[in-house]
């Protein structure tokens, strides 16, 4: 069994997407491990998105993230890491397909309702930062 770290982005709150992303994983048969509504200081939006350090994006994205509620969650199943990127879809919603999160509710990149880890190694990085 695989835990991945998901996060419905302050967007996916404030659009009413809570439910709708919720039912789309336990209807996956994912297990919701853990949950809570936070809202993120800078510093862990910093922390949480410290591999984009220097790109031009990240000032941008760090207040985004934490300028309103975020949903946070940790999810298991069998390859649920790369399983749940799939059911995401892709970064910029113009090339996500119908049928994922992005491609279905999103149309812009700096609002793409949905973070999911890509790798196990980040998993346990992220699910560490927001799960103490
Ligand atoms: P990234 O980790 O590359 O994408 P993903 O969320 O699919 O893992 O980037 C983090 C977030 O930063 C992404 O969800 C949206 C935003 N972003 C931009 O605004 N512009 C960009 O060029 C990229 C690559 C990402
Ligand atoms: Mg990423």
């Amino acid at each position: 069994m695989e835990r991945t770290f998901a996060m419905i982005k302050p967007e996916g709150v404030s659009r009413g997407l809570i439910g709708e992303i919720i039912m789309r994983i336990e209807r996956k048969g994912y297990q919701i491990v853990a949950l809570q509504m936070l809202s993120l200081t800078s510093e862990m939006a910093s922390e949480h998105y410290a591999e984009h350090v220097g790109k031009p994006f990240f000032t941008r994205i760090v207040e985004h993230i934490s300028s309103n509620p975020v949903v946070a969650m940790i999810l298991e199943g069998p390859d649920v890491v790369s399983e749940f990127r799939k059911m995401m879809g892709a970064t910029n919603p113009i090339n996500a397909l119908t049928g994922t999160i992005r491609g279905d509710f999103a149309n812009d990149m700096s609002l793409n309702i949905i973070h999911g880890s890509d790798s196990v190694e980040s998993a346990t990085r992220e699910i560490k930062l927001f799960f103490k």
